[in-house]
């Protein structure tokens, strides 16, 4: 088997994409495609609207390019195995809004459910660390919900440091959080 690589986004995956989506069952997978999506009003179902996406993620990253409300410049990146779309990692440069500072954090990512347990979130929150750095960022806060074991292993695999647990009462109603928060920042 190939190894799998981190690629920038492509429409060329388009079927992949939308049998990655079937998996999971919702379109909120890595804190890019729901969110980016809606803000854009497209239907990611149908292909030109998932090749509008796919420019929109190229760019996002650009700080010259003024997302609308909301939404952070950020890069994306795909982790993909020959043809076969695996999940995706979202790097947010700056935490522009409460959501972020709070609970969202600088980085989100997911894997397929049939690509876990394979080292795939490892490698691709390494991908979004190994960009960070090329941004001279100087660390990033990640954040997941207590009891996510693998995306807690995953962070604290990468270097993440533990600052603390924020249990829900401590976040403002209209965040919508409803389970302790495990709060991390990796030095880069
Ligand atoms: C969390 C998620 C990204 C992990 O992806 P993955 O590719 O299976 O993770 P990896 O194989 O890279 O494993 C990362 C670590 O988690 C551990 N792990 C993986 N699955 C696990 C499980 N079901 N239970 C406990 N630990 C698990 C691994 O052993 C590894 O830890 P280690 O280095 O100490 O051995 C994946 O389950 C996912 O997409 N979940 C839904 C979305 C999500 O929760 N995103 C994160 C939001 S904060």
């Amino acid at each position: 088997m190939t190894h799998a690589k981190l690629i920038r986004p492509s429409a060329s995956f388009y079927a992949s994409w939308l049998e990655s989506w079937d998996e999971w069952g919702t379109l909120d997978q890595d804190g890019a495609a729901a969110f980016v999506a809606a803000r854009y009003d497209l239907d990611l179902r149908d292909s030109s609207d998932f090749a509008a996406w796919v420019e929109v993620l190229h760019h996002l990253p650009r700080e010259s390019f003024q997302p609308p409300g909301g939404l952070a410049n950020q890069s994306t990146i795909w982790v993909v195995r020959d043809d076969v779309y695996l999940g995706a990692v979202s790097l947010r440069h700056s935490l522009v809004n409460e959501y972020l500072t709070e609970v969202g954090g600088h980085i989100g990512y997911g894997i397929r459910p049939s690509a876990r347990g394979h080292g795939l979130a490892k490698f691709a929150l390494k991908g979004a660390l190994d960009e960070a750095r090329e941004l001279s960022m100087e660390r990033v806060m990640v954040t997941c919900k207590q009891p996510n074991v693998a995306s807690a292993r995953t962070i604290e695999a990468c270097g993440g440091v533990l600052e603390r647990v924020c249990p829900p009462e401590s976040f403002a109603p209209d965040l919508g959080v409803t389970e302790p928060i495990l709060r991390y920042w990796i030095t880069l």
